[in-house]
C-alpha cells in the first residue's frame, strides 16, 4: 500500500528532531486523527532556510511526509520553499494512498506556520504566505461522520 520511498522516509526520518532559538516553529494538528506535526526553520539573513528540523506524533504517513517536506525546504529560500505544497511532497514521495492524503496536508501547513512565525519575529510579509490554522481542519463545515 506504500511506496518504497514512504516506507524508506517512514523507517528512516531525515531531519528529525528540533532547533535550539529557531528562527520559526510552526505546530499544526489534525484533530480529526490526532496527530501533530512541528517543524522548525533556522533561516539566515539572506533568508535561506539552512537548517530544518520536524516532531510528529503521528502516523506512519505524517512522519514520512514531514521527513521529505523538510528535505525539500533544506537549502531553499523562502519563495521556494512556499511551493513545497503538500502536492510536490506526495509527488516526491512517489504517491501516497487516497485516505493519507491528509496526512501530507500537516506538512505543508507545519512549514507554512514556521513561515509566519518567521516573519512575524521579523517584522516581514512572504508573499503568499496566510495566517496559518492550527488544525487543518479549521474552517471545514462540521462533518457527521465518526472517524
Ligand atoms: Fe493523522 Fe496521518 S492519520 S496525520
Amino acid at each position: 500500500m506504500y511506496t518504497e520511498k514512504v516506507m524508506d522516509h517512514f523507517q528512516h526520518p531525515r531531519n528529525m528532531g528540533e532547533i535550539e532559538g529557531a528562527s520559526g516553529i510552526g505546530t499544526v494538528g489534525n484533530a480529526k486523527c490526532g496527530d501533530i506535526m512541528r517543524i522548525y526553520l533556522d533561516i539566515d539573513k539572506e533568508g535561506i532556510i539552512q537548517d530544518v528540523k520536524f516532531k510528529t506524533f503521528g502516523c506512519g504517513a505524517a512522519v514520512a511526509t514531514s521527513s521529505m517536506a523538510t528535505e525539500l525546504v533544506k537549502g531553499k529560500n523562502i519563495q521556494e520553499a512556499m511551493k513545497v505544497t503538500n502536492q510536490a511532497v506526495m509527488e516526491a514521495l512517489d504517491g501516497l494512498p487516497p485516505v493519507k492524503v491528509h496526512c501530507s496536508l500537516l506538512a505543508e501547513e507545519a512549514i507554512h506556520a514556521a513561515l509566519w512565525d518567521y516573519a512575524e519575529k521579523n517584522g516581514i510579509q512572504i508573499e503568499g504566505l496566510e495566517k496559518p490554522k492550527s488544525d487543518i481542519h479549521e474552517g471545514e463545515e462540521e462533518e457527521e461522520e465518526e472517524y
